[in-house]
């Protein structure tokens, strides 16, 4: 293998504390939960851990608002707690990052309780606070969850800044405190071994202080409609377009690379820490060596429909835009995203296109992180009771639909569950134990368990099942793990005109062991010609017996099916 680094050959796995395994019996998630799961991680050959928000927070945002930083959420366990699974998960050489915000924090966080306390605090500036104007907010800026980006606080009248819920003001980075105070938190954790950060909403730090009124033709909740129901590429381009006139101030600024590339050089002094953050854009990446380790392919993610031609076309974009030096991430979902099966799924298929989907994560070039429970196939819950709803977003698009569009309450909710995040946050499905495992019998989760985890949809079940998804995944990074060309190799597409076949080498240079990846995408069998004069033997099927070996120039691949060959050398 080339020297790589451990980012580059792990496959990440990312839990959401709250709702991963409950050790402490009271239906939430904690640290000693996930501490008793290491096992079941490093079976599936997970070599690191991408830890959602486990500080203290109101949980407004469900722990995307941090009260603070340096401590753990009394309902996760301890600093301790968070040391021993830290130490535990390295024993067994599974690296932990961790989730930074760096954007906001809560409003009961005590730097911004002092802030809004009087307009001569030492923190006031700390935030971002404006006089209103025309007895209204500074501008017409959005907060992406709704309403105005602007909250008055009527006890030194004056406005302030949120870009998501106004429970979650914004930091003002052009104060140099801030980011000596934030830069301290990196180093706190740090300190105490933690492998990394993913960056939160790394895009919205920083906004335009001349406040400019932005000019999106239509209002954000329209957009939002328009956006969920748009069908068909071109309206959804256009649609980009508008949001991106409609946020252009609040996002992505220029100023936000000089900051990546401070904390790039904080985290180098610390030797292999990794930082990803949640953009999907390649300018990121700096000079492909001086600001963040990875970003995600979000567009892959983000597809509509999953088709050779959209993956081709999504790699050729993505790996021809990165810099010299950068390394790709690939991942299929995450904790703010419809679950694969509820996206893709066509109800007759749905094994064949979750291993299709899990194939490409783990096959095309790039860094894979897989959200938890992806692996056994678990679906979204769409709850169908308002007061069951966690996530305010569901509860915002609810209130929305019921006045702005005059939707029926019923149709309002199952809308309102859709749009909103709890649908992909149920507990992790264990077994087909009473709550599915995650807590015990009799005590109520957070969030209601999918009720498929009694119909195979559990860990358990599936472990004892060669044929399952759970073992498809573990067969397949296992492979990964032990064969270079997958790790590290070149993505050459080729059969680059089938509309049914996903074909492309993975090769290192120069002339160094290759493999060659073939999923049929389409429900009919076909026939494939690759052109490349090579024969090779199989590693990997869904339907061909390993170890054959074959002529490569064409190949008959059943419905689905997904097949890795190694190329034989002197072929
Ligand atoms: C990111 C998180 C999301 C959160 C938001 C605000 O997008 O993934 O869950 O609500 O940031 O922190």
């Amino acid at each position: 293998m080339p020297e790589l680094k451990w980012w580059q050959k792990a496959v990440f796995y990312q839990i959401y504390p709250r709702s991963f395994a409950d050790a402490s019996g009271d239906g939430i998630g904690d640290l000693e939960g996930i501490r008793r799961q290491l096992d079941y991680l490093q079976d599936l050959g997970i070599e690191a851990i991408w830890l959602c928000p486990h500080y203290p927070s109101p949980l407004v945002d469900w722990g995307y608002d941090v009260a603070d930083y340096t401590d753990v959420a009394p309902e996760y366990g301890t600093l301790a707690d968070f040391q021993r699974l830290l130490d535990e998960a390295h024993r067994r050489n599974i690296r932990v990052i961790l989730d930074l915000v760096l954007n906001h924090t809560s409003d009961q966080h005590p730097w911004f309780q002092e802030s809004r306390s009087s307009r001569d605090n030492p923190k006031r500036d700390w935030y971002i606070w404006r006089d209103g104007k025309d007895s209204g907010p500074p501008n017409n800026w959005y907060s992406v969850f709704g309403g105005s980006a602007w909250e008055y606080d009527p006890r030194t009248g004056q406005y302030y800044y949120h870009f998501f819920f106004k429970e979650q003001p914004d930091l003002n980075w052009r104060n140099p405190e801030v980011k000596r105070a934030m830069f301290d938190v990196v180093r706190f954790w740090l300190d105490r071994g933690v492998d990394g950060f993913r960056l939160d909403a790394v895009g919205t730090i920083f906004e335009d202080p001349m406040l400019p009124d932005q000019r999106a033709p239509i209002r954000y909740p329209e957009w939002l409609k328009a956006w969920h129901s748009a069908s068909d590429e071109a309206e959804r381009e256009r649609l980009w377009r508008i949001r991106q006139e409609m946020f252009r101030y609040q996002e992505d600024l220029p100023e936000v690379h000089d900051l990546m590339q401070e904390l790039r050089a904080l985290v180098d002094t610390y030797g292999d820490i990794v930082l990803v953050g949640e953009t999907e854009d390649l300018a990121y990446y700096g000079h492909g060596n001086d600001e963040l380790h990875l970003v995600f392919n979000f567009p892959l993610m983000k597809a509509p429909r999953l088709t050779p031609a959209v993956v081709r076309a999504n790699q050729q974009e993505r790996l021809g835009g990165m810099p010299s030096g950068a390394w790709p991430c690939n991942t299929m979902g995450n904790h703010d995203f419809s679950r694969v099966l509820s996206r893709y799924g066509d109800g007759q298929h749905d094994m064949e296109i979750a291993r299709i989907a899990a194939a490409l994560m783990l096959t095309l070039r790039g860094t894979p992180f897989l959200y938890y429970g992806e692996e056994i196939g678990m679906r979204d819950l769409i709850l169908t009771d308002l007061a069951q709803f966690k996530d305010p977003l569901g509860r915002w698009w609810y209130q929305v639909e019921r006045e702005l569009f005059g939707t029926p309450h019923e149709e309002a909710v199952i809308r309102g569950a859709r749009f909103g995040r709890d649908k992909c946050r149920t507990p992790m499905q264990w077994s087909p134990a009473p709550n599915a495992g995650f807590c015990p019998p009799g005590v109520q989760p957070w969030l209601p368990v999918h009720p498929n985890y009694m119909e195979g949809v559990n860990v358990a079940d599936q472990l004892e099942d060669a044929w399952s998804l759970l073992s498809f995944y573990r067969r397949l990074i296992h492979l990964r793990q032990r064969t270079p060309a997958l790790v590290a190799g070149d993505y050459l597409p080729l059969a680059e005109d089938s509309e049914e076949a996903l074909v492309f080498l993975r090769a290192l240079p120069p002339n160094g062991p290759a493999c060659l990846v073939a999923m049929n995408m389409s429900d009919r069998p076909i026939r494939v010609v690759t052109g490349l004069r090579k024969w090779g033997r199989c590693m990997f099927s869904t339907h061909r017996p390993e170890r054959r070996e074959e002529d490569l120039r064409e190949l008959r691949l059943a419905p689905f099916e997904i097949t890795i060959m190694e190329l034989k050398e002197n072929s």
